[in-house]
């Protein structure tokens, strides 16, 4: 018997198995996280982000678990999934191996069977999962989780693979953290130094931080946009458990976030330049230059091809993954010319979830959520050299 969560005639005609397996174990992956977390009941979500897609974090264990679910049992609304561990047809190109790439598709084929769209991004919320303020989601990948929490004003706690795909199945979530109001109100302010123009480092810095939660920014420049605000989305999500944040004047929740006096927390330019120069592991040449990370919007690819536009890849010059959703890139074909004059567009992909660790030693990126883990053993090996979109690109030329 549950102790915190009441649950209705049907969910618990869910958990006695009276709909099938698999929506049974479903209910038992939502029953127990509810009564961690201490949620009154389910509520139901519009859409769900299922991460854990790649094989290289899967393994046989995670495609016979994901198999199995599909033998009886479908999602019950819109399901998105996160990006695999290659580009589902240029994995050649790429250098993946067949077995690998034959193991990638049976899992992609075990969660289409479950219903779930195919999409293989990071940011669905740009095109085919797309949520409005104030609508309950079950997401998994805390890049998006995030963003669309801080940016779109979405309601969705950080979720696992396995919770996000339960959520997908019985169309309905634990109602706790950021599923309330009270969970969403800011904990820190963050006052912020004129200057700092490096968000992904500001988020890594911020994010790291002892007991970091809802933390609320103060003094960003006038002219961040909201879609700016991606990079730090993802590196607040790397660094630590940050889900949610305000921006003072800009994201939709900030005006209502502030209540009491919560703690003030000073951070200089230095402090973030200092965060941004310890992302490096070496500034010597590297083989790879590796962007997308989240996965570029059609705007992004345009910006690149702008960088890019007229310039000649220097010879023995590194390679180059800028990774994408197949609709952004279908969108913004122009500037994917441009582009894979001096590498890949790849999509259904990144560099952190494909078998990287194989292909390359050494990397350059623009993402200190990708500089975060492809520096560690098991996501990437590599050694890694952080730094602003136009320096990571001006070593290709
Ligand atoms: Fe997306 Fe891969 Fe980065 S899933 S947020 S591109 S680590």
């Amino acid at each position: 018997m549950p102790k915190y969560m009441r649950l209705t005639k049907q969910d618990r005609a869910i958990l006695e198995g009276k709909e099938g397996h698999g929506r049974q174990r479903a209910m038992e992956i939502l029953e127990t996280l509810g009564e961690i977390f201490e949620a009154d009941r389910l509520i139901p979500i519009r859409s769900a982000q299922v991460s854990g897609v790649s094989y290289k974090n899967l393994s046989d264990a995670g495609l016979e678990f994901i198999a199995e679910l599909a033998q009886d049992c479908r999602v019950t609304v819109p399901t998105t999934l996160n990006p695999a561990g290659a580009d589902l047809e240029r994995w050649e190109e790429m250098g993946v191996k067949r077995d690998f790439f034959e193991k990638q598709t049976a899992v992609i084929e075990a969660y289409t069977t479950l219903g779930i769209k195919p999409s293989c991004s990071c940011t669905p919320y740009y095109d085919v999962n797309i949520p409005k303020k104030g609508q309950h989601l079950a997401w998994g990948e805390s890049s998006a989780v995030c963003y669309v929490n801080s940016v779109l004003g979405a309601r969705t706690n950080r979720e696992g693979g396995p919770s996000a795909l339960a959520s997908a199945i019985v169309g309905k979530t634990p109602n706790y953290g950021l599923h309330g109001d009270v969970g969403r109100k800011a904990t820190v302010i963050i006052e912020v130094e004129k200057g700092v123009t490096d968000l992904a480092a500001l988020g890594y810095n911020i994010g790291g931080r002892k007991d970091m939660k809802v933390p609320y920014f103060r003094g960003l420049d006038t002219g961040t946009r909201l879609e700016d605000l991606k990079p730090m989305c993802a590196a607040l999500g790397s660094a630590g458990p940050v889900a949610l944040f305000h921006v003072e004047g800009l994201t939709p929740e900030a005006g209502k976030a502030l209540k009491g006096n919560p703690d003030i927390i000073h951070i200089t330019k230095a402090e973030v330049e200092k965060t941004a120069a310890d992302l490096s592991t070496t500034h010597g040449t590297v083989e790879l230059v590796a962007i997308g990370c989240p996965h570029l919007s059609p705007a992004e690819l345009r910006q690149v091809a702008l960088i890019l536009k007229d310039k000649e890849p220097r010879p023995d010059g590194p390679k180059l993954w800028a990774c994408t959703s197949r609709a952004s890139r279908k969108e913004a074909m122009a500037a994917v010319k441009v582009i894979e004059h001096f590498g890949l567009v790849l999509c259904d992909t990144c560099m952190v979830v494909s078998p990287i660790e194989g292909l390359f030693h050494s990397t350059a990126t623009n993402s200190a959520k990708a500089a975060h883990y492809l520096v560690k053993d098991g996501y990437g090996n590599q050694q890694v050299r952080y730094g602003t979109l136009e320096a990571v690109l001006a070593l290709l030329y």
